[in-house]
């Protein structure tokens, strides 16, 4: 179809800011609501990137390819990309809004509890990773091309969890499709979190599918026993220990793991990817696990469990969390979301 000035739909927009969420490494996540005609108002994550990464021209190349390439991929364990915008120089991007816990805080709170996360449930929390990943990796743009995307960055602060217990997936923020692959840029960027990078992704090498693999098994293994697998700071010796030295032992940690779940665990994290599952492969595996269990890790199950581990938290934030946060001072980019636009066909349909 070709298209025209006639086929664009031009709009004003604007988001109110409720709350400060998280002051990221290279963005801040703000609470916000999308606001449209007659009232309307839609609850959003808005991740907006700091500006020395948007002055940052390789980086800010990439934010906008990785949210270009995610926005399309819609699926139930995935957090849903709605738009990515720029005001006043400063580029942000609107997401499904998550209401629940990080994955890091929900190992956190096993640690803090000493309690062991009930192998069910980071079982289940694994599985609906993998099918994210699956998705993901097999997704196909709505032109017919294979995209292989890459998440890259597969961790911990990247898996949330709903209060109702679903598993979603954030942030395919640095993941790069291979078609878009720039090994010049690739050797001078560390991509993903160092402690849970792949080794082919600590050695700079091309990094594809099987690389998240890993990483989730990385994440497994500290779900299983509430201790990072890699632990090193000091880059040198990460990289000896994400590439080189033997993996510790799972089974001397958690005596009381089942084969089954070990083998996954293992061969999720084979140095060699070609001896890894895909992630089809792998949440196959963990679901054939999870079925016998009983009871079975369902959303349900989930969803006790966090209201057993959180009791307070999640009455807080289903009820008004926003009002009752200390109110956030947004200046110039509250300003600049706000700023009157010219008004666009909605805004003249309904005389705003
Ligand atoms: N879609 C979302 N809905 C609700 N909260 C979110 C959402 N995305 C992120 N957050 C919150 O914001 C925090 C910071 O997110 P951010 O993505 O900036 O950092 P990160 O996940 O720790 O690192 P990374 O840069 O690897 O993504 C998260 O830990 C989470 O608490
Ligand atoms: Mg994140």
């Amino acid at each position: 179809m070709e298209h025209s000035e006639d086929h664009i739909l031009d709009y004003a927009g604007s988001f109110r800011l409720l709350r400060k969420v998280a002051d990221g490494g290279m963005a801040t996540v703000y609470e916000a609501e999308q606001l449209g005609p007659a009232g309307f108002a839609k609850r959003v994550a808005l991740k907006v990137i700091h500006p020395q990464y948007a002055s940052e021209r390789h980086w800010l190349q990439l934010f906008i390819d990785e949210a270009k390439l995610s926005a399309n991929l819609a699926h139930g364990n995935i957090v849903q990309i709605y738009q990515l915008g720029q005001v006043d120089g400063q580029y942000y991007m609107a997401m499904e809004y998550i209401q629940g816990p990080t994955l890091r805080s929900i190992i956190d709170r096993h640690a803090e509890l000493q309690q062991p996360m009930p192998l069910p449930i980071a079982a289940y929390i694994a599985s609906r990773v993998c099918r994210a990943l699956d998705y993901a990796h097999n997704f196909v743009a709505p032109g017919g091309q294979r995209l292989d995307v890459v998440h890259r960055d597969v961790s911990p602060g990247n898996i949330m969890a709903s209060w109702d217990g679903h598993i979603k997936l954030a942030d395919f923020g640095i993941a790069k499709a291979r078609t878009s692959f720039d090994p010049a840029a690739e050797r001078h960027i560390l991509m993903g979190k160092k402690h849970y990078m792949s080794p082919e992704q600590a050695l700079a090498l091309a990094v594809d599918a099987r690389s998240d693999v890993f990483t989730l098994g990385v994440v497994l293994y500290e779900m299983l026993t509430l201790e990072p697998l890699f632990k090193e700071d000091i880059t040198d010796l990460l990289l000896d220990e994400v590439t080189v030295h033997p993996l510790p032992s799972v089974r001397a940690r958690v005596p009381q793991l089942p084969g089954e779940v070990e083998d996954v665990l293992t061969r999720a994290l084979a140095r060699d990817p070609n001896r890894r599952p895909t992630a089809a492969a792998m949440g196959h595996a963990l679901d054939k696990w999870i079925e016998r269990q009983r009871p079975v890790a369902t959303p349900d199950r989930l969803q006790e469990h966090l209201a057993t581990i959180f009791p307070t938290s999640q009455k807080r934030i289903s009820g008004s969390s926003a009002k009752a946060e200390t109110p956030t001072k947004f200046s110039n980019f509250k300003r600049g979301l706000r700023r009157p636009r010219k008004p666009g066909f909605l805004a003249r349909l309904f005389g705003l």
